[in-house]
């Protein structure tokens, strides 16, 4: 028996690829075990966003080394794969496989070679006009389901390393796209998050010509579908018609990841971001103008080469005035190949901390007000799961904030009574930072 395991690092583009991974394998005759100890074929799906995410992996592959040769393959994919290429070989003489994102399609190609004995297989060709389109995936929530719609990024930022690992922008046709979210209506999913690294920049190929905001609202009309998702956004090709869109159908979640990076236009302008602090905020004004409540959330990086103290307030200033839901906030990270290299002016680790925490304490306090707005209305939340410490149901609202609920007539979950996947209206009661917590507002009978 052919047994694998997979490890996942990163973005939700690779936790839906490694989906795909596994459909394939499974596909092939392949078991998935859940102990690397166990299996045959020792795959990573590595991230390299930042340099903390990269040096992961090589601390994984170091764990276990010593099991290499007695059977046992290891493979590294994803990112840090197409970044470090068969330099991975020099690092971790035991690994067999290397393969970017952008060789995927090639996957049960590279499996058949190493099958066959080959000692070394890669895939690291970026120019690509295809996408990793596979009838295998093997999804790992049975509601929730994420269809890729374009894969790669054409983007330049000056810090991303995203561009050299993931290849040119490339789109799938709307006919599959509406295809696969119709297959998995009728399979039973309800939600479906809608997946590119710049999903804005959308095209379809076919002569039906759709943008993104078209797919947004062709996706939300598919039956069966109680929620569209999508992630993640580039203010610069974030248009109006995707608010439009939100607020004609509420099937569309009420929220948009909109990653600002930083608030000085100086700053964005170095990042070669392509919008400036104005035309950002004119994109938040459309979205606060929406009839309805949609939440905003975003990335920010402190610590970018050059930032100083009075661009760092900036940011500041911006944040407060969004009053942002949740922040992702990173400190910079020099990245290979990145333009952002040839800045001299770095700002130490100790400043970079420091930025990063005042960032956070402020965005603390703004989450706990936006919050506590909550308290006593009544929410939709899609149950996603139970904690058993807590005894609380865990959900998530169309805004995407965990709301943790009591179910006073199940306690415990029992076979055949669980609410996990159900859409249920919960009162609000209390609210914390980063999350809500409340009891069902009304007990229809659980089916
Ligand atoms: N250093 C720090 N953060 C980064 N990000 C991307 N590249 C870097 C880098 N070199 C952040 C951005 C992006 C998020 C996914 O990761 O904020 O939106
Ligand atoms: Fe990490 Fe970016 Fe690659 Fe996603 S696309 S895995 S965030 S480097």
């Amino acid at each position: 028996m052919k047994t694998f395991y997979i490890e996942t690092f990163g973005c939700q583009m690779n936790a839906h690829d490694s989906e795909k991974v596994v459909g394939t394998l499974l596909e092939k005759g392949y078991t998935q075990v859940e102990e690397p100890g166990q299996a045959h074929l020792v795959l990573y799906n590595t991230c390299s966003i930042r340099d903390k995410a990269e040096q992961k992996v090589f601390s994984r592959l170091q764990q276990f080394k010593r099991e290499a040769g007695r059977g046992k393959v290891f493979g590294v994919l994803g990112c840090v794969a197409q970044q470090e290429g068969e330099r991975i070989f020099d690092r971790a003489p035991h690994v067999s496989l290397v393969a970017g994102s952008a060789s995927y399609t090639r996957l049960p190609d590279m499996l058949v070679q190493l099958e066959a004995g080959n000692r070394r297989v890669t895939g690291l060709d970026l120019n690509t006009t295809e996408t990793f389109d596979t009838p295998f995936t093997r999804r790992d929530n049975p509601h929730r389901a994420y269809i890729t719609i374009i894969e790669g990024c054409d983007k330049a930022c000056a810090y991303c390393v995203v561009p050299f690992t993931r290849g040119p922008e490339r789109s799938r046709t709307s006919e599959s796209v509406i295809r696969e979210a119709r297959s998995l209506a009728e399979l039973g999913y309800t939600e479906i998050q809608l997946l590119g690294q710049n999903v804005n920049s959308y095209r379809d190929p076919s002569h039906a010509g759709w943008d993104f905001a078209r797919l947004l609202a062709e996706t939300g009309k598919i039956p069966g579908i109680r929620r569209v998702r999508f992630t993640t956004s580039h203010p610069r090709d974030f248009v109006r018609p995707i608010v439009q869109a939100i607020d004609e159908n509420e099937l569309l979640c009420d929220h948009v990841h909109l990653p600002v990076q930083s608030g000085s236009s100086e700053v964005l302008s170095r990042m070669q971001r392509l919008y400036t602090r104005d035309e950002y905020m004119r994109r938040i004004e459309w979205i606060k103008n929406a009839r309805r409540d949609i939440a905003i959330t975003t990335d920010i990086i402190v610590g970018f080469p050059g930032e100083t103290e009075a661009e760092f307030e900036a940011t500041l200033r911006l944040a407060e005035e969004v009053e942002y839901d949740s922040m992702f906030i990173f400190k910079y990270s020099k990245r290979p190949k990145t333009s952002a290299l040839q800045y001299e002016d770095h700002i130490p680790e100790e400043e970079k901390t420091r930025r990063l925490m005042v960032l956070q304490e402020r965005q603390r306090a703004t989450q706990l007000r936006r919050n506590a707005a909550y308290i006593g209305t009544v929410q939709e939340v899609h149950v996603e799961g139970y904690n058993l410490a807590t005894r609380q149901w865990i959900g998530r609202t169309t805004q995407n904030k965990t709301l943790n609920f009591y179910e006073p007539d199940l306690p415990v979950p029992a076979d055949g009574k669980t609410l996990v996947g159900q859409y249920l209206d919960v009162l609000v009661t209390r609210s914390g930072p980063n999350s809500l917590a409340g009891e069902r507002a009304a007990s229809p009978p659980v089916q």
